[in-house]
C-alpha cells in the first residue's frame, strides 16, 4: 500500500492531520497571560487565607492544674498524670532535689506510651526503640522525628502546677 501522495515525499497522514508538531509546543501570548493571571490569583487567595487565619487564630488556653506536692516523689521517681485533658497522658520525673521535668507520654512516632528508664536516664518508647532526652525531650535515637511535647511546670508554694504544653 502506498502511504505517500503521488509526487510528494510527505506521508499522506501528515497532510490530513491539522496540527503540526512545532505548533503543538507553541504557547500563545493569550495562554501565557491566562496562566500567569490564574497562578497569581491562586497565590493571592492563598496569602489572604493565611492572613485571615493568623488574625483570627487564638492560642489555646491551658488549664492550671496541680500535679503533685513538692517532694512527693523521690529523686529519680516518676509520677503519671493527665494534662490538659483526661486523654492526654503525661509523665513527670524528679531529676534533682528541686528539679522536675514533665512531658507528654505519647511518643511522637506512632503514639505508644513512653516510660522513664532510670538506668539510661532517658525516656524510652518500647514500640520501636525511640529514645528521648530527659533534659529537653529531643529525640536521641529511633524513628520519632519530633521531640516530646513538654509540660511547663510552675511551683506555687508546696505545689507543682502544670500551666502549659509546649511543642
Ligand atoms: S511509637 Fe515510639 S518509636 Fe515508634
Amino acid at each position: 500500500m502506498n502511504w505517500l501522495r503521488r509526487g510528494s515525499s510527505e506521508p499522506l497522514w501528515k497532510e490530513e492531520f491539522s496540527v503540526r508538531t512545532a505548533d503543538e509546543r507553541y504557547v500563545t501570548r493569550r495562554q501565557l497571560t491566562k496562566f500567569l493571571v490564574l497562578t497569581s490569583l491562586g497565590m493571592f487567595v492563598g496569602n489572604i487565607w493565611i492572613l485571615v487565619r493568623s488574625i483570627f487564630y487564638k492560642a489555646p488556653i491551658y488549664p492550671q492544674q496541680p500535679i503533685a506536692q513538692l517532694g512527693e516523689i523521690p529523686v529519680g521517681g516518676v509520677k503519671l498524670f493527665s494534662y490538659p485533658t483526661k486523654e492526654d497522658h503525661c509523665i513527670m520525673i524528679r531529676t534533682g532535689e528541686d528539679e522536675y521535668v514533665s512531658y507528654s507520654q505519647k511518643c511522637t512516632h506512632l503514639s505508644c506510651a513512653v516510660y522513664y528508664s532510670q538506668g539510661e536516664n532517658r525516656l524510652e518508647c518500647p514500640c520501636h526503640n525511640g529514645f528521648f532526652s530527659i533534659k529537653d525531650g529531643t529525640v536521641l535515637q529511633g524513628p520519632p522525628s519530633r521531640p516530646l511535647p513538654r509540660i511547663v511546670l510552675e511551683t506555687r508554694g508546696e505545689q507543682l502546677i502544670a500551666i502549659e504544653v509546649k511543642g
